[in-house]
């Protein structure tokens, strides 16, 4: 509510003093109420319009726009401005030479697949996002982490806006976890966990998941984009003024993406994301974004009965057992991160109604149909009338082109009915004219399917053993 004073100039004529004579009118009181005022936020950027439009104006994300209530916040501090603006405390200009390049201290989590995720451990005052389909293990990955880092002498608190304690207890018995000093405070309104985390001052704190936090400031409800954004926001900025290192676990939508705004993943200083197939007992853990390590380092894990352990040596588990080879599957070597991994590409052609249709699980739909035309135009492969389904085993996603490779010789493979050679693997950029182009660091690939009893290789000439190679000849 606004006062505004109306002062009007009465008396135009001159005064005695051969100045305008301001007379004060009866202070008039306009009443400024305060409307709610709709706004379109887009669930990608966060960027907002006046209108619904199909398409993001900022993004061009489509179908990205969410009707919210235009938030008054109740003193401007809290507006995401100053959210922001506190992320990065005021500082004199200094010339680079003369700031100190100081690496920052790590603390291993317990979890050695984990840390290579994260860089090599927690960081102070670092913020980690972690998404993932529901029940894929975010929870009790990290439960043992945390507790692991309490025993190593980091105080831990564990928010949790989805279980109760009751339940976390639970999950910890069934991990085997006894006596754990980990903190554990079941709360969603943001400004208690922030009492908390200032009365408790943890090292380490989980919030599972941010999507049930809300901040008392605003009006719309938990889960929203203005919500979602406005609690990372407070949360880290307490993460870097106090130094404590924040996790927070963030859910994802139908199509892969983390719910609520992108710009969570700005905000924030990792992003991981555990993909799998929930039917199988293995995951993995991929930094999309890392300020303080390598990005596309994968973690991978296997889930157990008490809770998941790290697979140190994970290059063969994508792999389905046959004992003969069949037609449709072609094995790749992938290069994740540091590790090259050897996963299985399977392929099913099959004759197709007036539509074809072209599906594929773990790898890049718009890729397969690009595949699918190179397939028809240089190798003469027709599939046009014909389904085609490819799948990448065991719920990895491969988003490399040196799948391109193994992805053809599989649907060739499929739809001429005949299996390749036992122990074949293969592995290649396929560009649009028709070449094949090099993968990088071909011969470590090579080097890991000739350990694991591989004797046949199809790869570009650039990726070929340098000195005859023994495993790959013939
Ligand atoms: P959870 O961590 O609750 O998943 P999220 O937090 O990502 O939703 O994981 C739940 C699943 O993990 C559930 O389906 C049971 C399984 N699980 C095990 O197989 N072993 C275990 O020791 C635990 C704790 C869970
Ligand atoms: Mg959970």
């Amino acid at each position: 509510m606004q006062q505004i004073q109306v002062i009007s100039i009465r008396n135009q004529g001159k005064t005695s003093a051969g100045s305008y004579q301001l007379m004060s009118h009866k202070p008039l009181t306009i009443t400024a109420m305060a409307k709610d005022k709709t706004l379109y936020t887009c669930n990608d950027c966060g960027a907002t319009t006046p209108r619904w439009l199909g398409k993001c104006p900022s993004c061009g994300a489509w179908n990205s726009l969410v009707e919210t209530v235009a938030e008054t916040p109740a003193s401007g501090k809290n507006r995401m401005g100053a959210a922001f603006a506190a992320l990065a405390p005021s500082s004199e200009v200094r010339p680079l030479a003369a700031i100190e390049a100081v690496d920052v201290a790590r603390t291993p989590t317990g979890q050695g697949e984990l840390d290579r995720v994260l860089g090599g451990g927690i960081v102070e005052g670092g913020v980690v996002l972690i998404g993932g389909d529901p029940g894929i293990g975010k929870s009790t990955l990290l439960l043992q982490a945390v507790d692991a880092l309490q025993r190593s002498g980091l105080p831990a608190l564990y928010v949790t806006g989805e279980e109760s304690g009751a339940q976390v207890a639970l999950r910890a018995r069934r991990l085997g976890i006894t006596g754990s000093q980990v903190s554990v405070l079941a709360e969603i309104q943001l400004e208690k966990i922030i009492a908390t985390l200032a009365a408790q001052q943890p090292a380490v704190a989980v919030i599972d998941s941010i999507q049930t936090v809300y901040s008392d400031q605003l009006t719309s409800a938990p889960g929203s984009v203005a919500q979602v954004r406005e609690c990372a926001a407070h949360l880290t900025r307490w993460a870097k003024s106090s130094g404590c290192a924040i996790v927070l676990v963030g859910h994802v939508t139908k199509d892969g993406q983390l719910a609520g705004p992108r710009v969570l993943e700005h905000m924030v200083d990792t992003v991981l994301y555990f993909e799998g197939d929930t039917h199988s007992s293995f995951r993995l853990i991929r930094a999309i974004k890392n300020r303080f390590g390598a990005v596309n380092e994968i973690g991978v894990f296997a889930m157990t009965e008490r809770g998941l352990k790290g697979v140190s040596n994970p290059s063969a588990i994508f792999l389905s057992q046959h004992a003969q080879p069949v037609p449709g599957s072609c094995v790749l070597v992938t290069l994740e991160g540091t590790r090259p991994m050897l996963v299985e590409i399977q392929a099913l052609v099959d004759s197709g109604g007036v539509s074809p249709r072209r599906l594929s699980v773990g790898l890049e739909r718009d890729r397969l149909a690009m595949l699918l035309a190179v397939l028809h135009q240089h190798a003469g492969v027709a599939t046009g009338d014909q389904d085609v389904f490819v799948n990448a085993v065991g719920g990895v996603r491969i988003s490399e082109p040196a799948a391109d490779l193994a992805v053809m010789l599989a649907i060739t493979s499929s739809l001429r009915g005949k299996a390749l050679p036992k122990g074949f693997i293969a592995f290649g950029e396929v560009g649009l004219a028709g070449e094949v182009r090099p993968a990088p660091r071909g011969q470590e690939r090579l080097k890991e399917a000739a350990k694991l009893g591989f004797s046949v290789a199809v790869v570009p000439k650039a990726n070929a053993p340098k000195k005859a190679d023994k495993a790959f000849e013939g």
